[in-house]
């Protein structure tokens, strides 16, 4: 024991530091890194990490080395010394923990405008018209003007199409504001399960599917209860809101596929709402969208009952994923697949609705055109 006591917590001050630099960029916690957004967060959480490992060891060390260090010896039966307040002590535990919130929060801050937070064309999103539920465009007009000039909370802001509000979701990013996604996607949370429509080719499907490096904008709906679109390797998280569209607009880095989960409790079979995120290469991606446009087609040619027809939609197409997705009320059938459930007790669970056709009506109207002879043929 000739080391002096500096020296020693100079040395376990090192190891400590080098211990948490390491541990916070090795945890191992988070999932592949689909995304650029992904980076920017785990820089954020690592960043974060490695203050609290070094605050675990300092504060467990201590710990541990007081345990033997100032235990009670053999025989000793006097008090301790009487020790109370340390200003010096106190001020430097205090300041300490200031100076971490607030690099983390400046931090945090720089990462969500990065990911496009603050984009305040994320969404539509009609604010306080809904929330404080005055249909009245008068009155509207008045509480607008009135909040716009007091300081009204953020997060209640009311939203005006040329205004900076907090936006619903993330939207553009800084360098992608003011220019229009490469491809829109429309996202349907339901009970229990999601549902995707693309606009541009009028195709409708129960997965997820994108092209790689390109700016992706998926607009967020609800249709009955609060869900929650999450997308676990590209760090984002929405909830979709019924009556309140949200956005994720992002840029998918990798090819590979993904999963889709719900992660709002949502009701009974909310473990259930779990779908495929598929980023694909251009190539991949376009032949997809022709499978997805000719089962469609062939689908309301169907109804014609032409062998070609018949003979396009026997034809299994590879890459296509689920076929079950372009069939009758594809929720209650992936479900009633999935749990062994029958398709009528999901009717107890949730009545049907005027935008879910039955299998057996073939609505014009519903995305999913379709015959009886062709859900027939499916089963
Ligand atoms: Cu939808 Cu949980």
């Amino acid at each position: 024991m000739n080391i002096p006591s500096q020296i020693l917590t100079l040395l376990a001050g090192i190891a400590l530091t080098l211990i948490s630099l390491w541990y916070g960029q090795n945890h191992g916690l988070m999932p592949v890194q689909a995304s650029d957004d992904a980076v920017a967060v785990d820089g954020l959480f690592n960043a974060m990490m490695t203050v609290s490992m070094g605050i675990f060891l300092l504060v467990q060390g201590v710990l541990i080395f007081s345990i033997f260090k100032f235990r009670r010896r053999a025989g000793d039966e006097t008090d301790g010394p009487p020790i109370e307040g340390n200003v010096l002590l106190e001020i430097v535990w205090t300041a300490i923990p200031v100076v971490i919130v607030l690099v983390i929060s400046v931090y945090s801050f720089d990462v969500y405008k990065s990911m496009g937070g603050f984009d305040p064309e994320a969404s539509d999103d009609p604010g306080l018209v809904q929330v404080a539920m005055m249909p009245d465009s008068e009155s509207n007009a008045a509480f607008n003007t009135a909040s716009d000039t007091a300081s009204a909370p953020l997060i209640n802001a009311p939203r005006h199409h040329h205004h900076h509000s907090v936006a619903l979701g993330i939207g553009a990013s800084p360098e992608t504001a003011n220019k229009p996604a490469d491809v829109t996607v429309n996202v349907l949370g339901m009970q229990y399960a999601w549902i995707f429509s693309y606009p541009e080719s009028g195709i409708t499907s129960g997965e997820l599917h994108i092209p790689v490096d390109k700016d992706v904008k998926l607009t967020l709906k609800a249709q009955d209860v609060i869900h929650a679109f999450w997308l676990p390797e590209f760090r984002l998280k929405q909830d979709t809101i019924p009556g309140q569209d949200s956005e994720l607009r992002f840029v998918p880095r990798r090819v590979g596929d993904y999963p889709i989960v719900c992660a709002e409790l949502c009701g009974a079979y909310h473990g259930g709402m779990v779908s495929r995120l598929y980023v694909q290469t251009q190539e991949d991606y376009d032949q997809w969208v022709q499978s997805q446009v000719a089962l469609k087609d062939s689908q309301e040619s169907a109804k014609t009952s032409t062998v070609a027809s018949l003979d396009a939609i026997a034809d299994p197409t590879p890459n296509m994923g689920d076929r079950a997705t372009t069939s009758p009320d594809p929720i209650r059938q992936q479900i009633s697949q999935k749990f062994g459930i029958d398709d009528s007790l999901l009717n107890q669970v949730q009545p049907a609705t005027p935008t879910t056709a039955t299998p057996t009506t073939a609505t014009p109207a519903t995305a999913t055109p379709t015959t009886a002879p062709l859900s027939a043929m499916h089963s």
